[in-house]
C-alpha cells in the first residue's frame, strides 16, 4: 500500500451535460501557491481522469465488488483501537476527548510536526494510558503507521488536501475512516472515497460536529415531529471572521487554508451550516437529494486589506492576490424543488453565524440567536419566540441524545459540547455495530458544494448538477431518525 498519494489533478468533471466547466481549482495550482508562500510541501501528485461519467454526467459506474453503504453497519467492536493523523488545533482535541470514551484505546498518533505528535502522545500518558506509537517522520509517515499498527478506526484532522488520500489509504488497510470537514475539495476525490468505502466495506464518515449541536438536535427533533409542517426551505452558513489567519506563518490554519483563498473562488467551507439542514430535509437519504446549485461571490477585499495591515509591502503575504470573494452565496435546489441557501464568509468583520434556519408550512426555526415562530392553525406567525420564551420548547422537544449526554458533553467542552456528542456517538456506533448517523453519501454531497460552487462562480452563475453519489439508491435509506443512544 506504499506509493504515491492520490491527487486530483486538474478539475476535469463535466457536471452539466453539454457544458464545459474548467473551474480554476486544482491541487497543482494550490501547491504552487503553497510553494510561493514558502508553505509546507505536501507531496501530493496529480493523476485523475473522469472517463466513466454516465450520459447524465452525474453518476459513475460502481466498481466491481462494491456494496451500497447507505445503512452500512460493521461488526461490533468490544474495544476500538484508534489512530489519529493530524494532531494540531483540532486533532489534539479529538485525542483528548477520545481518551474520555469508554472502550476506546488511543494506539497510534501521526503528525508530520514532531512536537504536535509528541504532545498528543504525552496527553495519553498523562491520562494514565499506554503511550501510543508515534509517527512524525514527514508527510507520508501515516502510510507507515497504517502498515505497522493494527487499527480499527482512524481520525484525520489534517489540512483539506490530505483528507481524501488519507481516507483512501485508511480504508485500504482495513480501518474505518473518520475525516474532518470537508471530505475532499474536488468531485473526483469524493468519488474516490465513495468507491473505496464501497469496495472495502469500511465506514467513511465526515465528522460534521455541528449536526450534534444542541440547537441543531432540537430542530431535527421538531422537524421530525412535524412541528413546522412540510419543510420547503433552509439556510446555513459559515460566517466566521478568520482574518487573523493572515498573520500565521509558522503554524496553524493560516499556513495552509490561505492558499485556498489564493487559488479558489467559491463556497470553500460549506458543511457546518449545511449538514444539519440537509439532515432535517432528509437529503441523500429517503426524502430528497441535492439536485443543482448556483453560486455567486462578492468581490475579494478582506484578506488583501488584512495582509496590508499585518505585513510590510514586500512580504509574501502582500505579493499574493486573494481571489476568493469575501461573501459567497450559493443556492441549492433539491430534486423535490426545495431550496437551501449556503453562505461562506471568513473575511469580513462580522459576528459568528451559521444561520441554521429551516422553514416549513407551519413555522420557522432559526439560529443565532435561537428563535422559533410557529403557526399551527394558519392564523399567522409574525413574531419570534426567543430567550426565556423557549423554555417550553426545550422541555417538549429537547433531543433525547442531548438529554442523555448533554451534561457530560458540556463538561467536556469542544464547541459547546457538540464535539463530545459526535465522538461519543462514533464510539457507541462502532462498539454496537450500528450505522453512523452521517453516511458516506451525505458527507460527499455536502462536500461537493465547494467544487460545484467554484464551477458556478467561474461560469457567472451557471447551474451545476450534483453527482448522485448513491447511484440512485438514496430513496432506499431512511432519513436520520431521532436517535436515543
Ligand atoms: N469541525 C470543526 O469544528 C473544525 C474546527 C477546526 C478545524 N477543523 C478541520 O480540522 C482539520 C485540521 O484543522 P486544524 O485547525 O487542526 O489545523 P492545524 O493546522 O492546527 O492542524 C493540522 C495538523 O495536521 C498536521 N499535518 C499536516 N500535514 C500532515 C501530514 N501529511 N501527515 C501528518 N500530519 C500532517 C500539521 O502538522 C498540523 O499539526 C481541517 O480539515 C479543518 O477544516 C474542523
Amino acid at each position: 500500500m506504499k506509493g504515491s498519494v492520490m491527487g486530483s489533478g486538474v478539475f476535469e468533471d463535466r457536471y452539466n451535460p453539454g457544458m464545459e466547466n474548467t473551474p480554476p481549482t486544482s491541487r497543482r495550482t494550490i501547491l504552487k501557491s503553497l510553494a510561493g508562500l514558502g508553505m509546507a510541501a505536501t507531496g501530493l501528485t496529480s493523476c485523475q481522469s473522469n472517463s466513466n461519467l454516465s450520459n447524465s454526467g452525474i453518476v459513475r459506474k460502481a466498481k466491481a465488488g462494491a456494496q451500497y453503504m447507505g445503512q452500512f453497519a460493521a461488526a461490533p467492536l468490544e474495544r476500538i483501537r484508534m489512530g489519529f493523523i493530524g494532531t494540531g488545533a483540532r486533532g489534539s482535541g479529538h485525542v483528548a476527548q477520545m481518551l474520555l470514551m469508554e472502550g476506546v484505546d488511543v494506539v497510534a498518533i501521526c503528525d508530520n510536526h514532531a512536537p504536535a505528535a509528541d504532545s498528543a502522545a504525552r496527553r495519553c500518558e498523562k491520562a494514565g494510558r499506554a503511550l501510543p506509537a508515534v509517527y512524525d517522520q514527514g508527510d507520508e509517515d501515516y502510510l507507515r503507521m497504517l502498515e505497522e499498527v493494527e487499527l480499527d478506526a482512524v481520525i484525520v484532522a489534517t489540512p483539506w488536501l490530505w483528507h481524501a488520500p488519507m481516507g483512501v489509504a485508511i480504508m485500504e488497510t482495513g480501518a474505518h475512516a473518520f475525516l474532518e470537514v470537508p471530505l475532499a475539495t474536488t468531485v473526483d476525490d469524493l468519488w474516490k472515497l465513495v468507491d473505496t468505502s464501497e469496495t472495502t466495506g469500511r465506514h467513511c464518515m465526515m465528522m460534521e460536529n455541528v449536526c450534534y449541536g444542541r440547537e441543531e438536535l432540537l430542530f431535527l427533533n421538531m422537524v421530525r415531529q412535524g412541528v413546522i409542517g412540510e419543510v420547503n426551505h433552509g439556510e446555513g452558513a459559515y460566517i466566521h471572521d478568520l482574518r487573523h489567519q493572515v498573520k500565521e506563518i509558522e503554524r496553524g490554519e493560516g499556513t495552509w487554508r490561505l492558499a485556498h483563498h489564493i487559488t479558489r473562488d467559491g463556497n470553500l467551507y460549506p458543511t457546518h451550516g449545511l449538514g444539519p439542514i440537509a439532515q432535517m430535509m432528509g437529503c441523500e437519504r429517503g426524502l430528497d437529494r441535492f439536485e443543482r446549485i448556483v453560486s455567486f461571490s462578492s468581490p475579494a477585499r478582506g484578506r488583501q486589506l488584512e495582509a496590508a495591515r499585518d505585513w510590510p509591502a514586500n512580504h509574501p503575504r502582500n505579493q499574493q492576490k486573494y481571489i476568493c470573494g469575501d461573501m459567497n452565496t450559493s443556492l441549492i435546489r433539491t430534486q423535490h424543488g426545495r431550496t437551501i441557501m449556503v453562505q461562506h464568509d471568513v473575511t469580513s468583520p462580522r459576528p459568528y453565524d451559521r444561520l441554521n434556519l429551516i422553514s416549513g408550512t407551519k413555522g420557522i426555526l432559526a439560529g443565532f440567536p435561537t428563535r422559533v415562530a410557529l403557526d399551527p392553525e394558519g392564523k399567522g406567525a409574525h413574531g419570534w419566540t426567543k430567550g426565556d420564551g423557549l423554555k417550553p420548547i426545550y422541555e417538549q422537544y429537547e433531543h433525547p441524545l442531548y438529554v442523555q449526554v448533554g451534561e457530560e458533553a458540556r463538561r467536556a467542552g469542544g464547541h459547546g459540547g457538540m464535539d463530545f456528542i459526535m465522538l461519543w456517538r462514533i464510539a457507541y456506533c462502532l462498539r454496537n455495530g450500528l450505522p453512523m448517523d452521517q453516511n458516506l453519501y451525505e458527507g460527499a454531497a455536502w462536500s461537493a458544494v465547494s467544487p460545484l460552487s467554484e464551477a458556478s462562480v467561474a461560469s457567472l452563475g451557471e447551474p451545476q448538477r450534483f453527482p448522485d453519489f448513491t447511484r440512485g439508491r438514496w430513496e432506499a435509506t431512511p432519513e436520520l431518525a431521532v436517535i436515543g443512544s
